[in-house]
């Protein structure tokens, strides 16, 4: 299903773009037609696409189940296993080498695939570094790393891609801080950084890409959530858990009347929680403070949070007794007060 998705946003686009170019000219409509492109001042076609895939192909050093056997010129490159191909252009428009045991790494040549679209390699044991080549890659909207040995910095050449939705490094070795050329990224809906090794504070630039509706940023080292995060309206999903968060909870934060799951869970945040943090939080199905050093008293109007369904407050150091409103979340499934110095019936 997703698959399609990305593609008939391709589909959608060439026709948009086929009828502006043939308003303005008709040679242009006719370049389009036969899938040209540029890449610096270099035409592309099919067979780019093709030496871009075999240079991929020589930089695989493992394929245990011997899927690349089609990856041949004997067949046609649309039909290698792996390869979607445009239904307009036939150019490749995604390369989902997923779940294929594949180790090896990235060679520069993937920058001239101009047509693509979806670049989705998750679960493999792709190591090294990006190429910067791959910023070439204008009409980008899905890349996923997720789950190989990629390390060094997240390059600043992420920026550069006009189209990108989604964005997927979980399960990686990346390091040092978020570039703040991510600020680029303006059609961005979901990030996940999530388990790597990067620090520091998240880049206020975030704070730009106001199409962001998901955050995962889960075990890392990040310090500091900048309070620029609250001009994403229409975040529904922050995950910061397992971080060095510290200081107080950002009142921006629990002021985002759009999120659903907020998840700050283990890190060394203290203070106390604003008594009607629930009075912006309309919405909020997920809230997972536990494993910090929160104190003072539980707020007192956690009923308003009235969508709840998941409530962990545990290993803290909140004081006094539950409000007895908590029972009139009905909707509740798991509610965590444990460890905490709490007192009363
Ligand atoms: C890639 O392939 C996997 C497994 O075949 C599939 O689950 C996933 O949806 C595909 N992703 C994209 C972006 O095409
Ligand atoms: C692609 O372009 C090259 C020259 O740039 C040409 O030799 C080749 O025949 C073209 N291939 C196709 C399939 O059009
Ligand atoms: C290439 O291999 C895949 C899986 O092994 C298969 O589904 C596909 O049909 C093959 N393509 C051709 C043209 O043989
Ligand atoms: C493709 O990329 C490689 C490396 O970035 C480059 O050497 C090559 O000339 C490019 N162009 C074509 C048409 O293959
Ligand atoms: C992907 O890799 C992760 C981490 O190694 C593992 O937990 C997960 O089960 C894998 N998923 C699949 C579908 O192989
Ligand atoms: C930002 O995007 C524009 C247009 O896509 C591009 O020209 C520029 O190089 C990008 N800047 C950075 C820092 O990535
Ligand atoms: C991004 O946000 C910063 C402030 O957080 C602002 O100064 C800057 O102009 C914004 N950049 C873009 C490209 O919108
Ligand atoms: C992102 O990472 C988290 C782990 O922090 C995982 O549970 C979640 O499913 C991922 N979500 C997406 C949309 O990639
Ligand atoms: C919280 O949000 C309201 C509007 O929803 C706004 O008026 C107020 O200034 C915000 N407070 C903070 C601290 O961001
Ligand atoms: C927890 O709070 C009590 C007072 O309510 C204080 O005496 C105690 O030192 C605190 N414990 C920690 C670990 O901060
Ligand atoms: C909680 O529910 C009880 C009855 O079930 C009601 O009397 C009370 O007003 C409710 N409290 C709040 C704060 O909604």
């Amino acid at each position: 299903m997703k698959n399609t998705s990305w593609l008939e946003g391709t589909c959608l686009f060439s026709v948009l773009m086929e009828r502006s170019r043939f308003l303005l000219s008709i040679t242009l409509l006719l370049v389009h037609h036969s899938s040209i492109c540029t890449v610096g001042a270099t035409q592309t076609n099919i067979t780019t696409d093709q030496s871009a895939l075999l240079a991929l192909k020589s930089h695989i050093t493992s394929d245990p189940h011997n899927i690349l056997v089609n990856w041949s010129t004997t067949t046609s490159v649309c039909n290698w296993v792996g390869i979607t191909c445009g239904a307009r252009h036939l150019r490749v428009a995604s390369l989902n080498l997923s779940y294929m045991s594949f180790t090896g790494t990235i060679p520069p040549h993937l920058g001239n695939l101009s047509f693509l679209v979806a670049l989705s390699f998750k679960n493999n044991s792709f190591h090294g570094s990006l190429p910067h080549e791959l910023s070439y890659l204008r009409r980008l909207k899905l890349i996923s790393f997720r789950f190989n040995n990629f390390m060094g910095s997240i390059p600043s050449w992420f920026g550069s891609f006009p189209k990108l939705q989604s964005f997927d490094l979980y399960g990686n070795q990346f390091s040092g801080t978020i570039p703040s050329t991510i600020f680029n990224l303006s059609t961005l809906q979901d990030i996940n950084l999530s388990a790597n090794k990067l620090s520091g504070v998240i880049p206020r630039e975030i704070g730009n890409l106001t199409m962001l509706k998901e955050i995962y940023l889960d075990s890392n080292n990040f310090n500091e959530i900048p309070k620029e995060i609250g001009f994403l309206h229409q975040l529904e999903k922050l995950y910061v858990q397992l971080n060095a968060l510290k200081g107080p909870v950002p009142v921006v934060v629990v002021n985002m009347s759009s999120l659903t799951e907020l998840t700050l869970y283990d890190n060394s945040l203290s203070g106390g929680l604003p008594d009607n943090i629930c009075q912006h939080l309309p919405s909020l199905q997920i809230l997972n403070l536990g494993r910090n050093q929160f104190d003072g008293l539980l707020p007192s109007k956690l009923c308003h949070c009235r969508e709840l369904l998941f409530l962990n407050l545990e290993e803290n150091n909140f004081s006094g007794s539950i409000p007895k409103n908590i029972g009139n979340l009905t909707m509740m499934k798991l509610l965590s007060l444990g460890y905490n110095t709490l007192t009363g019936n």
